[in-house]
């Protein structure tokens, strides 16, 4: 099984849905550790509780950006890990970082990209008048939210929704489209080439929720 390491900044949920995955021994990844860059995240309690090795990487302990992706850098090499997944890991990651994991750092948006990156995506969304929202899971690149597209979640949105409401049920997809890519990439099916995303033996529906 591919040895992942999960980044978060705070609730954990979809870190949750991708422990929970891997519960089934036929997944082919395996959660080796929890980082956070906020010491207090409810997610790292939670991934420690299940006996996952979990600690906090904080920007009050380095002096720049780039010494703390370095010391995250050593301690994703110290873990093995094969395949990095951002969860709610709010904070932009350097050039060198991205470019050094290049293929194997995966994040999860709440929108349907390249649509709405940023923050306050499901207000955005409304305000915009869509009539479908949803979340995707891509590679990650220097560009923010901007690397290539591996899988996505469709929700439409009804008359009526609130940023609440429609958030609710973009997360309840979130939480098996993360799964799903992350199976993707973990069996080959889904490489970055070339600043693309590369799908085999995956027909259209086998990336889409
Ligand atoms: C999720 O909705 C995720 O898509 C979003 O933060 C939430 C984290 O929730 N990520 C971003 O907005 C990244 N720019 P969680 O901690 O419960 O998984």
């Amino acid at each position: 099984r591919k040895r992942v390491v999960i980044l978060i900044s705070g609730r954990g949920s979809n870190m949750g849905a991708l422990i929970e995955a891997t519960g089934d021994p036929s997944y082919p990844a395996n959660i080796v550790g929890v980082i956070s860059d906020n010491a207090d995240a409810k997610g790292l309690k939670a991934a420690s509780a299940l006996g996952i090795e979990a600690k906090a990487i904080t920007k009050a302990d380095y002096p720049d950006k780039a010494a703390l992706d370095r010391a995250l850098d050593e301690e994703l090499t110290r873990l093995q890990a094969d395949i990095v997944c951002l969860a709610g890991y709010m904070r932009l990651l350097t050039p060198a970082f991205t470019e050094k994991w290049a293929g194997k750092l995966i994040n999860i948006h709440p929108s349907l990209l390249p649509l709405f990156k940023g923050l306050d995506t499901h207000n955005r969304a409304i305000e915009a008048g869509m009539r479908v929202h949803g979340c995707s899971v891509h590679f990650v690149t220097a560009e923010m939210d901007g690397g290539p597209i591996i899988a996505q979640g469709v929700v439409p949105i009804a008359p009526g929704d609130d940023e609440s409401k429609l958030a609710r049920r973009v997360l309840e997809v979130e939480h098996k489209l993360y799964p799903l890519a992350l199976r993707l990439v973990a069996e080959g099916k889904a490489r970055m080439e070339n600043g693309r995303a590369v799908l085999t033996g995956v027909g259209a529906e086998g990336a889409l929720i």
